[in-house]
């Protein structure tokens, strides 16, 4: 079935992909350095639309399917897909996960990161360091022959061990030309089961952790998903390509 295909890059492709991944990595780095007690997440928005135009690239979000802005700032208790607003300030002791995809040359570079504002409470602290760490090693699973479900599977029994849950109405995806495509990667599973990875595939890691429960609930705004016990959620994500030995991870900056 055409929908279960799973596109293979070529080399040309794939250096589209690097440009991107690049670029977004560069986008979120900057990003980062204002997060700050007192500034608004529509002040982050529009630096972020601001530098991605001066750098010649388009906001993949902007648009997509009504998405009104250019990133996504979802801070403390929301999952994913915050929409950046101007009477949303920083505080201290938040946390804010920073989404950006960039569109450079028609391909695209997904990454994001949860920031601290100020000094973070321990379980804070804790939550997203492990999500940084369920990130490393659901990367550090991407090889030819393994199957998607081990990514799922490693993520979920380390989240899980550590205290946490993961959040499963929200998962990786396939990304090229387009913005999200096949495969779909859960970020829970078992290990052996999905489909077999194969060199030249693209897709997302991105999982989202919570301190409580894993259920999610949609504002009547259609975006912003929060944890339906209002406790922590925590995110990160990597764009990365399977290789003919391991996996690239596309969304890096120069020098990390
Ligand atoms: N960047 C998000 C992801 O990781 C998607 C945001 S879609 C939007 O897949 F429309 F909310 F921007
Ligand atoms: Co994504
Ligand atoms: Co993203």
């Amino acid at each position: 079935m055409a929908s279960e295909t799973i596109v293979l890059l070529s080399s040309r492709e794939l250096d589209k992909m690097r440009k991107a991944g690049r670029l977004a990595a560069k986008l979120l780095h900057h990003l980062g350095s204002m997060v700050k007690p007192g500034v608004s997440t529509l002040e982050i928005n529009d630096e972020a639309e601001r530098w991605t135009q001066a750098h010649g690239a388009k906001s993949a979000p902007l648009g997509y399917n009504g998405f009104p802005k250019s990133i996504c700032t979802s801070v403390n208790e929301v999952v994913c897909h915050g929409i950046p607003n101007s009477k949303q300030i920083l505080k201290e002791g938040d946390i804010i996960n920073i989404d950006v995809t960039l569109i450079v040359d028609s391909y695209h570079g997904d990454t994001s990161k949860t920031f601290f504002v100020g000094t973070p409470s321990p379980t804070a602290k804790k939550l997203v360091e492990v999500t940084e760490e369920c990130l490393r090693k659901g990367i550090a699973c991407v090889k030819p022959e393994a199957r998607i479900g081990d990514i799922g599977a490693t993520i979920q029994e380390y989240a899980e061990a550590q205290g946490f849950s993961v959040v499963r109405d929200f998962v990786g995806h396939g990304i090229s030309n387009i913005f999200h495509t096949t495969p779909q990667i859960p970020h829970y599973g078992t290990p052996g089961k999905g489909k077999r990875l194969r060199a030249g595939m693209v897709f997302t890691i991105e999982p989202m952790i919570n301190e409580g429960t894993w259920e999610v609930e949609v504002q009547s705004d259609r975006w912003t998903a929060l944890t339906r016990d209002r406790k922590l959620s925590a995110q990160c994500e990597h764009t990365v390509a399977v290789t003919d030995d391991g996996v690239e991870i596309l969304t890096l900056d120069e020098g990390q």
